[in-house]
């Protein structure tokens, strides 16, 4: 079962960010599997977990470049948002890499509510500019 299904919504006007969310969304939607029904085919969730989580910083910073070259004025927030995500996100995932006591399901949910509410507000109006 697919947790994340990839829909039109959130196909943004930027083709380099729709590749990179869509990289995200598929790494989630193995991380379910592998929490799930071990359609993982062996891989471990906390590695693919701890690959989500570097892959994240590294989008981060790929749109901060793309609005730091344009005269974007939510550049900042939107900056001041990724940085509060990443801390959220990357607070918890080492959580679970370390096998402390976080909820598997907990956290898929926490990823998959910043990751889709992410794109359809921030992430949509940036790409809008970008255009
Ligand atoms: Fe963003
Ligand atoms: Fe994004």
């Amino acid at each position: 079962m697919t947790f994340i299904r990839w829909t039109s919504a959130l196909e943004l006007p930027n083709d380099e960010v729709n590749e990179q969310h869509r990289e995200l969304v598929a790494r989630l939607n193995a991380f379910h599997a592998a929490l799930t029904d071990g359609e993982s085919g062996g891989e471990d969730p906390a590695a693919i977990l701890a690959f989500l989580v570097q892959y994240v910083g590294q989008h981060f910073a790929r749109e901060e470049e793309l609005m730091a070259g344009t005269d974007y004025p939510h550049s900042e927030d939107h900056k001041a948002e990724h940085r509060r995500l990443r801390e959220q996100v990357q607070e918890r995932s080492q959580a679970f890499i370390d096998g402390k006591a976080i909820d598997g399901n907990d956290l898929l949910e926490l990823l998959k509510r910043w990751l889709v509410q992410h794109i359809l507000g921030w992430d949509a109006e940036m790409a809008t500019h970008l255009r």
